[in-house]
């Protein structure tokens, strides 16, 4: 109809604009760990009682977590910033809906505590994303391993404990999955009988959480190792945990370091925690000193960087999570480097990126051959997931000119305050927030 304007929705897309070339000097904090606070808030749900977190990271994914908890009925109390005291005593849905679990994948990790606590859990089947098609038939087949009974239905998983209890049994994972044993855990850890997870991840993350379900009264061992036994108990109690050091935000600083020829001090991380990558910076020519159990100098060794050939692996061998930053430091090495990536089918979309800013990457398969060092010139760039975006803006901090990153709204789910971090060490860095106008869908009114 003439004359009727449409709609304007404003929606607010954040850039960076970096300016490249400086050296980054100085002390930086490490936060919480992004994938530990996650599984932690999801094991409040297993008890009626307060469960205290402290060291919460204040990013984008904790939000949305918090939010969900919310929504099923929970209270989530923070006196200070990173300290969340949740209470699920009221929780009366068992669901985590679509909306949330598609901007979110982690959402999944309802799925275990709410089936195990009140024998059913509805939660959204996550689609792909960006690094993969990411299934979790894995967690779903070990649940049906633990007496529940799931369907598919309308695109919401649907799981019930058919004697109101899942019942301990013997699990064996086909592949490797972190969520998929965090999951499980809690699941069992209210089953009846025992549990024993084989083939389970040993990330430190899988550590941290049997460490706070065995405060609430749990009874875990094996936690950090390829065989965990979980004895299950009638009813888990309130707990105080404080969340481990982020390793990938520690590695992600220690590349920033030697890529930018700085010199760092990494304070409140644990570098027992990040064992695969300091070695790996260390054959590539960082120069790497533990000052202490929680702090690391990083700089970049006289003889410059050399290129080292990586291979992704679960923990503890080299992290994917740390893949793209070490593909942006290689561009910066002498001589040829493979990286290769073994846990997810599409992880090298910041590889295309590193190309528009000059870098020489030649990708077949699950293998990126890089050859450096090359100069790396600034240019409009964009991101496509969390750790792509921290990859594109390392690469920035040591290119020549201006670059602009686009699409930083990933970089913001898992790392805290970063460009005020980056600034406080000495980059030229600045987020630059755009408003722009979407007309709305008249005809969906
Ligand atoms: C966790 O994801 C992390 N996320 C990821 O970090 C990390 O990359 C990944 O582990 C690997 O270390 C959180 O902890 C919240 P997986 P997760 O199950 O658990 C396949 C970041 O950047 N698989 O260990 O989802 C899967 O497709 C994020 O912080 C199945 O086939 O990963 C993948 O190829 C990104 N079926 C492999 O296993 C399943 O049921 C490992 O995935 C489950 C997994």
């Amino acid at each position: 109809m003439p004359g009727i304007l449409p709609t304007v929705f404003t929606a607010f897309m954040d850039k960076f604009l970096v300016r490249g070339g400086k050296p980054l000097k100085g002390k930086i904090e490490i936060g919480g760990a992004k994938n530990s606070a996650l599984p932690c808030l999801a094991a409040t749900l297993l008890t009626p009682e307060t469960v205290t977190l402290h060291n919460v990271p204040y990013v984008k994914d904790l939000i949305t977590q918090r939010r969900l908890l919310e929504d099923l009925g929970a209270t989530v109390l923070t006196p200070e910033l990173r300290t969340h005291k949740v209470t699920a005593r009221n929780v009366q849905i068992y669901e985590a809906p679509y909306e949330l679990v598609k901007t979110m994948r982690a959402s999944v990790l309802a799925l275990g505590p709410l089936l195990a606590r009140f024998g059913q859990a509805k939660v959204s089947l996550p689609g792909g994303c960006a690094i993969g098609t990411r299934p979790i038939d894995l967690h779903l087949k070990a649940f049906e391993q633990l007496g529940a009974t799931v369907s598919l239905e309308s695109g919401d998983v649907v799981a019930r404990a058919p004697k109101g209890r899942l019942v301990g049994n013997n699990i064996e994972f086909e592949k490797v999955t972190v969520t998929g044993t965090e999951n499980v855990m809690m699941a069992a850890a209210l089953g009846s009988g025992k549990t024993v997870i084989k083939n389970a991840a040993q990330e430190p993350e899988i550590e941290d959480l049997a460490e706070l379900l065995n405060k609430m009264g749990a009874r875990i061992k094996g936690a950090g190792t390829p065989v965990i036994e979980i004895e299950g108990v009638e009813a888990l109690g309130g707990a105080e945990h404080t969340i481990i050091p982020d390793r990938i935000e520690t590695g992600t600083f220690m590349v920033a370091a030697a890529i930018t020829h700085g010199e760092l001090e990494i304070k409140s991380c644990r570098p027992e925690h990040i064992k695969a990558v300091i070695n790996k910076l260390r054959e590539a020519g960082v120069e790497i000193e533990e000052l202490n159990q929680s702090t690391l100098h990083v700089r970049c060794g006289s003889g410059g960087l050399k290129a080292k050939d990586v291979t992704t692996e679960p923990h503890p061998d080299f992290p994917t999570d740390m893949q793209a930053q070490y593909m942006a430091l290689m561009t910066q090495a002498e001589g040829e480097s493979k990286v290769i990536e073994t846990i997810f089918e599409n992880r090298f979309m910041h590889a295309s990126e590193l190309i528009r800013m000059g870098a020489d990457i030649n990708i077949s398969g699950n293998t990126a051959v890089v050859r450096g060092k090359t100069k790396l010139m600034g240019a409009p760039i964009i991101a496509s997931d969390l750790r792509a975006s921290a990859s594109l803006v390392l690469a920035a901090l040591c290119a020549e000119g201006e670059t602009l990153i686009d699409r930083v709204y990933h970089i913001d789910r898992g790392y805290e305050t970063i460009v005020r971090k980056f600034r406080s060490l000495g980059a030229d860095i600045q987020r630059i927030t755009e408003s722009i106008a979407i007309a709305a869908d008249e005809s969906a009114k």
